[in-house]
Parts: C-alpha cells; structure tokens; sequence
C-alpha cells in the first residue's frame, strides 16, 4: 500500500500567513501539521509516500521534508499545480500509484490516533475504499456520509450539504484502489468548481464498487482556520512530556509538562508554566512568561512579555511589557514596544485578513 499526503490549496482561511508558505507547514506545537499526517502513514507501515504540491510556494515543502529519509519514509513529490479539488489532486498520482492501493491523508488533517485501523479494514473486508466519519457540530463545513440505517453501508457522500442529513463528516483520510481512477473521467466539477472527493466516493457507490466506513476514535482536526490551529496546538501540548535540552537559569520556575529545546535560554526571573514548547536556541527572559498552551518556535525570543495560549513561530521576537493571549505570530515577526518613539500611538504593520485585538 502507498501513501498520498495532499500539500495543494489555497490556505485562504489563514491568510495572511498562507501568503509565505503553505498552511500544512503550519507548525502545531512546533512540527509542521503535513509531518504528522507523514509519521501516522510511516507508523501504519506506509513508506512509500507520493506528496501533492499545489502552487503556493511548494518548493517550501520540498525544502522541509527533502526525500524522506530522515522522517524514515521515501517521498516522491507530484505537482498538481493550480488546485482543482481533492479529486483532482488524487488522479494526479495515478502513474505514481499503478495498481497499488492508497491511503489518502490532507496535508492539514490531524488526527489523535493515527491510522492504522485503515489499511487493515481495506484488505479485510475487501474494500474499494475506506472513508473515516466523525460526529461534528458543523455539517454544512465539511464532506458528510448518508449511512444505512445498520450503519454498514454508505449511501452517498455530500459536500458541505446545506441541509445535513447526518452529522457524519468524511474527514481527510480515505483509502481507495485503483477504481478511483477507474471512474475518474466520470467525474463533474462541483458548485465551487472543485473536483469533490465526496463526488468521487458516491461516483464509486452508484459504479457498484465496495465503500467501507470506518468511524474514528478520539479527537480530530482540520487546521484550515486559525481558531482551529490554536486547537489543534491544545490538543498535542496536552499529550507533550517533560524534556529539557536547554538551559534554565536560576531564579527561574519551569512548572508542569514544559519542553525545552537545546540551545535554549531561559533566563531572569522567567517562569514557564506547562504544558508547553520551547524550541530550540530560544531566549527566554528576562522577566518573561510563557504560560499553558504555548509553543515558541526556534530562534524565537520572548523578553519582558506574558505569552499564553498561543503559536509563536520561528524566529519572532516578542518584548514588549504586554500579555498576549490566543494569537499566532508568523515567522520573522517582531512585536516591541513603541514606548520613547513619536508620534506616539500603536504602530502596525497589518497583513492581509488579520485581525488585531487590541
Ligand atoms: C475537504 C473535503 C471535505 C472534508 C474536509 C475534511 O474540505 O472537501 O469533504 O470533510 O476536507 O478536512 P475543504 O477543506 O476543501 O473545505
């Protein structure tokens, strides 16, 4: 079995921050989400991984994750280009798959458990495809599957219906063959000009071919909005140990389940309070607080602040005798103080679709 892990989109949701990079290079707890997605599909024993580059700054991507070696997988990168829809981005791997089964995986997809149930219930019930279903709150946001009434069988699968008839999302990791390809060419553009995944499954349905559901078990997340970052970064610190590789200076308090990368300095009267992440070559302090739920990321420097609750990416400074709370700072950002400058007054730089609590 292969692995095809989907990089592509648009990230709109989260622009600006989409405007550098893809969104599945979004660090959650410091590792970018598309490496999660690749070590749940190395620890379910696929290794053989294609990746889907759309045409947001991909070569970043490939800067990232290079060929896979180190991350104990082997990547061959497939271009897609202009995104087109999931199911456009699948039958670009068509020459990449020949007749192997796959398991399909969103690039911002993040699941607790991980997938190795999926394989299994592919060969074992002989499946055509495998969809994986969770309750939401939202059906109108996502992919939802109409079940029979034993719940076996999948009747069809709809895009963001306007009017659910279940509450069953079809999250972002599918197994199918090669009857994906088979019914392919069968397939319409959707209302929002996407070739649907959720289009292909029913096409594979009413083609008489086997659809398997497979309900998920503990949390999942789709990363597309920054709300649902912070979430997602909720709910890996949660499952963070304690480690430290760096250096804590007197007089400082590291309390709870707290990581430290190396190189890492926390200094003068800092206190860091778990569970948290701190990269590595960090400087923390003096007179800083990281509080619970925060990840800073490499290089970054948090002096004189209170952070809590939030994402710091690499290479951010942050001094500033203020608390900032549920945020995500980009890569490169420098929030410091105005104090001594005139005229005096807030100074922004503002990116496109931010929104400043201020
Ligand atoms: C996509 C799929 C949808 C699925 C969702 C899961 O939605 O089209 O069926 O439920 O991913 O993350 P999109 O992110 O394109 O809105």
């Amino acid at each position: 079995m292969k692995g095809l892990v989907l990089a592509g989109g648009y990230g709109t949701g989260l622009r600006p921050l989409t405007h550098t990079g893809p969104k599945q290079l979004i660090p959650i707890a410091n590792k970018p989400n598309i490496l999660y997605c690749i070590e749940d599909l190395r620890d379910a024993g696929i290794t053989d991984i294609g990746i889907i580059l759309g045409n947001m700054m991909p070569e970043k991507v490939q800067e990232f994750l290079g060929d896979g070696y180190k991350f104990g997988v082997k990547l061959t990168y497939i271009v897609q280009g202009q995104p087109k829809g999931i199911a456009h981005a699948v039958n670009c791997s068509k020459e990449f798959m020949g007749d192997d089964s796959f398991i399909v995986y969103l690039g911002d997809n993040l699941l607790k458990n991980g997938i190795k149930a999926i394989p299994a219930k592919m060969v074992d019930e002989m499946a055509d495809c495998v969809i994986s279903l969770m309750p939401v709150k939202e059906p109108q946001r996502y992919g939802i599957a109409e079940l029979s009434e034993d719940g076996k069988k999948v009747l069809r699968t709809v895009e963001k219906p306007k009017e659910p008839k279940s509450d069953l999302a079809v999250i972002g990791i599918y197994a199918f063959n090669s009857s994906f390809f088979e019914i392919y060419p069968k397939l319409k553009p959707s209302w929002r000009d996407e070739m649907e995944v959720t289009d292909a499954i029913s096409l594979l349905i009413d083609s008489g071919f086997k659809i398997v559901p497979h309900r998920v078990e503990g949390w999942w997340k789709d990363t597309g909005r920054p709300e649902d970052i912070l979430e997602a970064n909720h709910l890996i610190l949660d499952g963070i140990e304690s480690s430290n590789e760096g250096v804590v200076e007197g007089g400082c308090s590291v309390l709870g389940r707290v990581r430290i990368g190396k190189g890492a300095i926390i200094s003068e009267s800092s206190v860091i309070r778990g569970p948290a992440v701190i990269g590595e070559d960090c400087r923390i302090g003096p007179n800083a607080y990281v509080g619970p739920y925060t990840a800073v990321g490499d290089r970054s420097q948090v002096i004189s602040a209170e952070v809590e609750d939030s994402i710091v990416m690499e290479d951010a400074v942050i001094n500033i005798e203020r608390k900032i709370v549920r945020s995500l700072i980009g890569r490169h950002s420098r929030i410091i103080s105005s104090s001594g400058l005139l005229p005096k007054g807030e100074r922004l730089i503002v990116g496109e679709n931010t929104t400043l609590y201020l």
